[in-house]
């Protein structure tokens, strides 16, 4: 039988990977696009956040004995994302990367509260109280995404309609 302290570790290195990933997707996302300046920047705020989570998590796992250097492979729906995201887009690349961000925030919401809660479980305050913090950052991008999604598509609609097959993204 796996303790709860051992599975609380590996789901700490899931996540560690998983925000690993986000850096890759979101510098990939932020550096392709030219003409959505606040997606723009939010993004890369959002990125300087999660190098910021990567390592809160990367402390969190040394300080309860375990280290970084054996991390897991990511998960496939992780790797098939960011290579979606890093690899050749579609014309309507920038409304495909959102979705992606938007799907990935919502699978780190629930990788924190499954960490919050195993954290609680083991009796680790401290690692609950950064999971509960990254949680904040995690949903307020979420919420960031979810308000100016509608924008971006009819911003893209209009760009598409106006300058037919060049400069979408
Ligand atoms: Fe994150």
């Amino acid at each position: 039988m796996t303790s709860r302290e051992d599975h609380l570790m590996d789901w700490l290195r899931d996540a560690h990977a998983m925000e690993q990933q986000a850096v890759t997707m979101l510098s990939a996302l932020a550096g392709r696009i030219q003409n959505y300046p606040e997606l723009k920047m939010k993004i890369e705020e959002h990125l300087s956040e999660t190098k910021r989570q990567a390592s809160q998590i990367e402390s969190c796992i040394v300080r309860r004995g375990g280290d970084t250097s054996t991390v897991k492979d990511l998960m496939g729906k992780f790797v098939a994302m960011g290579q979606g995201m890093s690899g050749a887009f579609a014309s309507d690349e920038i409304i495909k990367g959102s979705m992606a961000g938007y799907t990935f925030e919502h699978m780190e919401i629930a990788a924190y509260r499954t960490l919050i809660a195993a954290s609680d479980a083991v009796g680790d305050p401290e690692t609950s109280a950064v999971c509960a913090r990254i949680l904040g950052e995690e949903e307020a991008m979420a919420s960031w995404l979810a308000d100016n999604l509608p924008a971006v598509t009819a911003k893209f609609l209009s760009r598409d309609e106006a300058q037919g097959v060049e400069a979408k993204h």
